[in-house]
């Protein structure tokens, strides 16, 4: 029997909600026995469509481990996900490949280019796997580098080459953009200009984003901050004005 090559989560209870994500009784436990860490317990979470968060929280707070089982590169111990009303965790690993690759854009701290290839070659490798990409130099062009694609990724500022792996995140047109300390590797003045262009895709493409910082200062770009500590939300803090990152005095 052949395998389906890009099998679907499976719809259930569609209508559900119209939030992106809905998550209830999240936990994750880490290891066995007298080892167990307890990443992540009792998070109950909804994300609405297009909204902007900010995720802040001391170092082991659990905040990676959230923001990887929304993404699908991580599983729950237990608890229950719906995004746009499909259950994400009843999904096998084939399927949560599938999710990762049509829905949801990644960028990290550290930026994995490959140092032998141009931006643009670096954008548009992942524009193979995907069914509909947008054009490669648009890509570059959302995050300011369209004089800078044919450079190497040795020839950018550390800056310059995160925005580069946020052109590779959106080229795809992701539902979703989940960005873990993507200024973790940056001075304050060269964050904020990455931040921006966050910020940016988040506006004008309604991109959805979930960006985990220990930077309490960007909280007032986001739409929501959530605030996570000892493994489940502390609190949740709505912005009533929400600032673009060339706003904020820091
Ligand atoms: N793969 C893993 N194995 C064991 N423990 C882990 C693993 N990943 C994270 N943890 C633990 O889970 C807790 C939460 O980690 P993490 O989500 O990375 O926190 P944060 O991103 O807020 O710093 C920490 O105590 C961490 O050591
Ligand atoms: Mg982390």
């Amino acid at each position: 029997m052949v395998a389906d090559p890009s099998p679907r989560l499976k719809p259930v209870e569609s209508g559900l909600t119209d939030a992106v994500f809905r998550v209830r009784g999240l936990a994750k436990t880490y290891g066995a026995g007298e080892v167990q860490v307890r990443a992540l317990h009792d998070v109950d979470l909804d994300v609405a469509r297009g909204e902007f968060i900010v995720l802040l929280g001391p170092s082991g707070s659990g905040k990676s481990t959230l923001l990887n089982i929304l993404g699908g590169l991580d599983v729950p111990s237990a608890g229950v996900i719906h995004f746009h009303g499909q259950e994400l965790t009843n999904a096998t690993d084939t399927e949560l490949t599938t999710y990762r690759r049509e829905h949801v854009g990644f960028v990290f701290q550290f930026y994995n280019l490959i140092p032998s290839l141009t931006v643009r070659e670096n954008v548009a490798l992942v524009t193979d796997i995907v069914a509909n990409p947008m054009p490669v130099d648009e890509a570059i062009d959302m995050v300011g580098l369209t004089p800078r694609r044919d450079h190497f990724p040795a020839q950018l500022s550390g800056g310059e080459q995160q925005r580069v792996a946020i052109a590779r995140a959106i080229v795809k047109r992701p539902d979703l953009l989940l960005c873990d300390e993507p200024t973790g590797a940056l001075d304050y003045q060269t964050g904020k200009l990455v931040l921006e262009v966050i910020a940016k895709v988040n506006r004008d493409l309604g991109t959805t984003a979930i960006v985990i910082t220990h930077n309490a200062a960007i909280a007032d770009m986001a739409d929501r901050v959530v605030v996570l500590g000892d493994g489940c939300i502390q609190r949740v803090q709505a912005n009533t004005h929400k600032r673009s990152p060339s706003e904020l005095s820091w």
